[in-house]
């Protein structure tokens, strides 16, 4: 149960290995965050963030195997673990994948297999959450967006589109579920560093996964809807989003 300052007891993660999950939990945990659930796939990273969870002080660490893009399953693998569990109190979305933008233009294949991953099966999987969240009567779901999906640049169009696909469902889902007692939080994060941004030259206001976490347990604390972070960039794309689109299209990167 979320506790009466918005903590909760226990965590689902679809993403497991995710840096900026991992950072979550780090933040959780010590709030009396007992139980995490870390659904990934399979591999070294996810066994890693196990120990992180463990090393943390989490009482009952597991993880799942999952796949985003095995969308047929995704109900089954939430009742079971709903059924196993009880009651989870918050579940956090943190799969996702950038690509690379001229290899997906190339080849329609691999975008459409992109879509799958940071959308489609993000659909699948929050909507059998939601209808086990809402029959428990709380809970909430934290959704990391991006501000990519605020407005697709051409240089990253493909994952852009993901971003702005995955916000819009999430903000729709948060308001389909006012009254039932479960909560959406949508997270736009701008540039991270980290594993999925390595190598890349940082955009302005870049954030670290940690900025991020305790940005995402803010929000849940306090009910937030949606969290930008670093909170600035809220009033950057509230300018971005007007400029006109020739303008846009020349903007660099
Ligand atoms: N980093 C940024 O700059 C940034 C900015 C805004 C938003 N975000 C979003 O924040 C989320 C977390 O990103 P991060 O920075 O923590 O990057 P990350 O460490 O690379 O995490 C990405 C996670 O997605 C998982 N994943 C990828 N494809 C999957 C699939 N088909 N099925 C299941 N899991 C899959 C990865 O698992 P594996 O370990 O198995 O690969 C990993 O756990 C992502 O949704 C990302 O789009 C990131």
């Amino acid at each position: 149960m979320i506790d009466a300052i918005g903590r909760p007891q226990s965590l689902l993660v679809l993403g497991g290995s995710s840096e900026i999950a991992q950072a979550v939990v780090d933040g959780l945990v010590p709030a009396r965050c007992r139980t995490v659930l870390l659904a990934g796939r399979p591999g070294p990273r996810l066994d890693a963030a196990a120990e992180r969870a463990r090393a943390a002080g989490a009482a009952v660490v597991e993880t799942v195997p999952y796949d985003t893009t095995d969308v047929a399953d995704h109900a089954k693998l939430v009742d079971e673990l709903f059924d196993r569990y009880g009651d989870i109190d918050l579940v956090l979305a943190a799969a996702g994948a950038l690509g690379t933008q001229a290899v997906l233009e190339r080849d329609p294949g691999a975008a459409a297999d992109l879509v799958t991953t940071n959308f489609t099966g993000l659909v699948s999987s929050l909507l059998a959450v939601a209808g086990r969240m809402r029959q428990q009567g709380h809970g909430r779901i934290v959704v990391l967006s991006s501000v990519a999906g605020i407005r697709t640049r051409k240089a990253n169009f493909v994952y852009g589109s993901t971003k702005a696909g995955l916000d819009a469902f999430a903000q729709g889902l948060g308001d389909a579920l006012v009254g039932t007692g479960v909560g959406v939080t949508v997270v736009r994060p701008g540039f991270v560093h980290g594993r999925m941004t390595e190598g890349m030259e940082p955009a302005p206001f870049a954030t670290t996964p940690e900025a991020v976490a305790a940005a995402v347990v803010r929000g849940i604390e306090t009910g937030a809807e949606v969290v930008w972070v670093p909170p600035v960039l809220r009033w950057v794309f509230a300018a971005l989003r007007v400029l006109p689109r020739p303008l846009w299209r020349h903007l660099p990167g």
